[in-house]
């Protein structure tokens, strides 16, 4: 992906990978808009980086999605990249009786019917374009599952499978698509314990190492993978599963 002269949107560009990335990117001279519900983050992420914009919106919200979907095809006609970061966990227990279906609904609607919805509301746009690109942020949890968290690992698994069917379909456009498939990061995802957790990668590393990846051309399979991620990535085909499963369970 060239890294420079695009308008890039960017879901959950609040906290996180999105917001480093976001800044990353921005420093780069790119024209950033981010996403999220946090009306007070997406003040101070754009304060402290002129020039970048902040649209509030619910992406489990599927009206607000798609005004908010309008709104970008309005204000930045130039929009070429579109990222679709925004994501949640949840630890669940599917061994109780009255099992609470609101959290894999949640997720399902946050981290799945999301990214399908709002890449369909703006894949036209993205096709008028000279070069385009879309960025999904899966993990690679997506690859060997953690029981504790079942839903968000498919969530994940199911973003690879139709990532791979959306890039083959528009593999004779302008459009390219990526996978960033991150392992363990510092962040706040699992809860605020996970950021200073020292089994976790500091997220400046990776935030580092991906923008190198991605200055790339033609990534393998369209996946953005840092090295921490590829053992997970090829336990499969490197005939290392069962070790990997045993360590992630
Ligand atoms: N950190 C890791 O270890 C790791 C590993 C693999 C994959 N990932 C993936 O990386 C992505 C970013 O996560 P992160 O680690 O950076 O965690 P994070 O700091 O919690 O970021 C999650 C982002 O998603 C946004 N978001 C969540 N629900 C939303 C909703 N309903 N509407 C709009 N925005 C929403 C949040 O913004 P608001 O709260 O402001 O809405 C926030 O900006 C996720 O897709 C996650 O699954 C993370």
């Amino acid at each position: 992906m060239q890294l420079t002269d695009n308008t890039i949107l960017i879901t959950g560009g609040t906290s996180g990978i999105g917001r480093a990335l976001a800044e990353a990117l921005h420093a780069r001279g790119n024209h950033v808009i981010i996403a999220g519900r946090r009306q007070e983050l997406l003040d101070e992420v754009t304060a402290a980086n002129p020039g970048m914009r902040g649209l509030a919106v619910d992406v489990q919200d599927s009206f607000a999605l798609a005004e908010f979907a309008a709104r970008v095809r309005d204000e930045f006609p130039k929009l070429n990249v579109l990222f679709n970061n925004a994501g949640i966990t949840r630890t669940e227990d599917l061994t109780v009786d009255a099992a609470d279906p609101s959290a894999w609904r949640a997720i399902l609607e946050t981290n799945v019917a999301s990214v399908l919805h709002l890449t369909a509301l703006l894949l036209p746009a993205l096709r008028r374009q000279e070069r385009a690109t879309i960025i999904t942020t899966t993990s690679g949890l997506a690859f060997v599952p953690t029981s504790r968290f079942p839903t968000y690992c498919a969530s994940k698994a199911f973003l690879h499978s139709w990532l791979q069917s959306l890039r083959h379909q528009l593999r004779e456009t302008s459009v390219e698509v990526l996978e960033l498939a991150p392992p363990y990061v510092q962040t706040e995802l699992g809860g605020k314990a996970q950021a200073s957790d020292p089994h976790a990668m500091p997220l400046a590393d990776y935030v580092a190492e991906v923008m190198q990846l991605l200055a790339e051309p033609n990534p393998p399979h369209g996946e953005i993978l840092v090295q921490r991620v590829q053992g997970m990535r090829g336990a499969e085909q490197n005939g290392e599963y069962a070790k990997w499963y045993d360590r992630m369970n």
